[in-house]
């Protein structure tokens, strides 16, 4: 255990599995102050870090509704006084193929909870972040926010615009000390993946893309995560950190 975020308060949002959950778990063991988020039901990762010692609570959140947003960001205020560290990290499991097959609902949705869901978070978080005089916001996009996988060109599109609204926010709000990145992971094991991962076919395609010819596992994006929110990322914002095994390197 480091303290490396001692005292610092953050808000995880989609942290129930996955690479939110990998995050909040790291955060912990650096003594953050966590306030986790879950869609549906608290996530377990809550009763882990309290039993190990550290400092964590839950929130319900569902990020595509703004007054739940609201709540939610007012709720960590109520909890601890004030906001640090943001890491919007909610996504909705991309739908696989051509475009011309999605209907609107399912683009919509994409975009609800990718999209819409980040711009809702950075809008509380920043608000509460002026008032505390700065902070760090991590925002989830993915390979997917700079190129371009086939079969989900909703996903792709809500990706890359998670891209132009960190970098468009990073410019306003660098002068009052908050910054803003896109964490962008190549393929990652999480439940969102776990389908896909298990066709063989798959596997072998994915690893093919990529210079370390493996997928990742949560633990090994929650490393930039925490650089991100740290005072060590002091000169990063409007940033896209890639943590792909090389994949968008040829
Ligand atoms: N797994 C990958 O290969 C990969 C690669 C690049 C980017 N990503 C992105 O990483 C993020 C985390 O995904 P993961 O792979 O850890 O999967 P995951 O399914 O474990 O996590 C997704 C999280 O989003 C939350 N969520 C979904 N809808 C929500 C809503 N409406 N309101 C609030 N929370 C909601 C879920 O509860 C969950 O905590 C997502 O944004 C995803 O798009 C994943």
């Amino acid at each position: 255990m480091s303290d490396r975020f001692a005292g610092k308060v953050v808000l995880i949002i989609g942290a129930a599995t996955g690479i939110g959950k990998a995050a909040a778990l790291a955060f912990a063991r650096e003594g953050a102050k966590l306030v986790l988020s879950a869609y549906r039901t608290p996530p377990d990762v809550v009763d882990e870090i309290n039993a190990a010692g550290g400092v964590a609570s839950a929130v319900r959140l569902d990020v595509g509704d703004e007054e739940s947003v609201k709540n939610a960001v007012a709720t960590v205020v109520e909890r601890h006084g004030r906001l640090d560290v943001a890491f919007n990290n909610a996504g909705s499991l991309p739908v696989t193929k051509p475009l011309a097959d999605f209907t609107a609902e399912e683009f919509e949705h994409t975009l609800r909870v990718d999209l819409k869901g980040a711009f809702l978070a950075m809008k509380y978080e920043i608000q509460q972040m002026l008032l505390n005089g700065g902070g760090s916001i991590i925002n989830t996009g993915s390979v997917v926010s700079v190129v371009a996988d086939p079969g989900m060109a909703p996903y792709v599109a809500a990706k890359h615009g998670v891209l132009g609204l960190t970098r468009g926010a990073a410019w306003e709000y660098a002068e009052q000390g908050i910054r803003i990145n896109v964490l962008a992971p190549g393929l990652v094991e999480t439940p969102m993946t776990a389908r896909w991962l298990a066709d063989p076919d798959f596997r072998a395609l994915v690893h093919s893309y990529n210079a370390v010819h493996r997928h990742s596992q949560p633990e090994e994006i929650a490393g930039m995560v925490l650089y991100l929110a740290s005072d060590e990322a002091s000169f990063t914002t409007g940033g896209v950190f890639l943590v792909d095994g090389g994949q968008t390197a040829h």
